[in-house]
């Protein structure tokens, strides 16, 4: 099939470069035209596993291609997917101009029966909003139906072609087969609603898998007053299957562009409908306060931050991934700064360049090692494999204190404290070792 895919951020590059992998003849448009050289080239403007490789080949099959003009290549699509932005406005709402923009370039120029896919996370309703904004210029059939999206970053690539499930919202048979085709090679449960459940199947899963972090992060704090070990209770819990493992990782809590965003938006969607969705308040304290407990933390381990040199180990909101938006370490940075911290230091494997351009007054390394060298303290802020793989013997030789607080208990516990680091973890009191969700490995010796 002929596909358009409007957008090339996370989800629509790996969708519409997916798409192409799969036999669908892709065209992926994007209005930021160093983007679209950089595609054309090959290159992915983002960082994640594996999609250069399929970006390439599909290049090289001519299934693939990017332009910055959706005007032109409208006439031959058979679907359009629009994967723009929905960042949230200042009252916590998804603000929808870029669909908005998009609708209207697709009204504007539209001379064929199309289907319109939203896959951009937008409130309930959206569908319908843009098919109106589309009618108003163009009096063909044409159906929007939402098609969200569930890829997570770094995985992203697996995700598309391993999917739980896809969930397409229509109005008409005729779409919802058209929709079966474009994701035919991919075998999973298709569930097919109506387009007000697929919107709302969007919000509704990722506001209770934040939902679950900052109730698992509820637990650890308590964990840390009664001397319970969260990852012992987090195992223990999981392995109900009514529960599940998943997403019962203590720590600094959730970031990135999709969990805060998505969770504020729906607030403020049950509140414009007159509904109080108390249990999301919580949820968003819940996070907001576990950045807050970790410079407490910072500052009893060091019996007060001020004039003491902090190291920070991770920078992105999540490990394999260059994205910083809404990221727990870019949260703790300026409140490090404002309690008179002399400096900070810090390190992240792919991060540091995205993050350079939110903070200021951070030193950044190459070098995990120069990096720590010299500090009075080392905070983990991302979950990257690679820094529990450091060598930390060495670590403590180059340090003023070892002193190490884990925000995303990464770490061996018994193991730092035998290497003789006050350590100091989410939740963690003196487990017995053996039950922990993540299946951490012990560290290089
Ligand atoms: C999330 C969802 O998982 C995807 O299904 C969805 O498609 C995507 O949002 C989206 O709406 O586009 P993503 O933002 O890439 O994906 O990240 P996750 O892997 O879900 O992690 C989100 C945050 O939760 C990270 O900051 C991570 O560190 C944190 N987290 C995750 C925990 O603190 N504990 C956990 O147990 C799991």
């Amino acid at each position: 099939m002929n596909i358009t895919v409007v957008g090339t951020g996370y989800v629509g590059l790996v969708t519409g470069t997916c798409l192409s992998d799969i036999g669908h003849n892709v065209t992926c448009v994007d209005v930021d035209e160093s983007k679209i050289k950089m595609l054309r080239s090959g290159k992915s403007p983002i960082y994640e596993e594996g999609i250069e490789a399929i970006i390439e080949k599909n290049i090289h099959a001519e299934r693939l291609h990017f332009t910055t003009s959706l005007k032109d290549v409208l006439p031959k699509s058979e679907v359009v997917i629009i994967a723009v932005g929905t960042p949230s406005d200042k009252e916590g709402k998804a603000d929808l101009q870029y669909v908005k923009a998009v609708a209207t370039e697709i009204g504007q120029h539209l001379d064929h029966e199309i289907i319109v896919v939203d896959k951009s996370t937008v409130p309930v309703g959206t569908a319908q909003m843009v098919e109106g904004i589309i009618k108003k210029q163009y009096n063909g059939s044409v159906e929007v139906v939402s098609c969200p999206e569930f890829l997570r970053e770094g995985t992203a690539v697996a995700d598309f072609f391993q999917p739980d499930r896809i969930v397409v919202g229509t109005r008409t048979k005729k779409a919802a087969d058209i929709m079966n085709n474009v994701f035919e090679p991919i075998k999973c449960p298709k569930v097919n609603t109506t387009v007000e459940s697929a919107e709302m199947i969007k919000y509704a899963s990722n506001a209770f898998l934040a939902t679950k972090i900052s109730f698992i992060n509820e637990i650890a704090n308590i964990c840390e007053r009664v001397g319970a070990d969260i990852e012992e209770v987090a195992y223990g819990m999981g392995l109900d299957s009514r529960i599940g493992k998943k997403f019962l990782r203590a720590g600094l809590g959730y970031g990135g562009s999709c969990f805060p965003k998505d969770v504020r938006a729906l607030s403020q969607i049950a509140g414009t409908n007159g509904y109080d969705f108390q249990l999301l308040k919580g949820v968003i304290a819940v996070n907001n306060d576990q950045r807050k407990f970790l410079v407490q933390k910072i500052d009893k381990a060091l019996g007060g931050i001020h004039g003491k040199k902090v190291a920070i180990l991770g920078l992105a909101f999540k490990d394999n991934t260059d994205d910083v938006r809404e990221s727990a370490a870019l949260d703790i940075i300026p409140m490090l700064q404002k309690a008179g911290v002399e400096s900070i230091d810090a390190y992240d494997p792919e991060a540091t360049e995205n993050a350079l351009k939110v903070v200021s007054s951070i030193n950044t390394y190459t070098d995990p090692y120069a990096m720590i060298e010299g500090n009075d303290i080392v905070v983990i802020a991302t979950e990257w494999r690679e820094f529990k793989n450091l060598d930390w013997k060495k670590i403590k030789s180059l340090m003023k204190q070892p002193i190490v607080i884990d925000g995303r208990n990464l770490l061996d516990k018994k193991y730092m404290e035998d290497l003789g680091f006050t350590y100091t973890g989410i939740g963690r009191t003196n487990g017995k070792g053996s039950a922990s969700l993540s299946k951490k490995s012990n560290p290089k010796k």
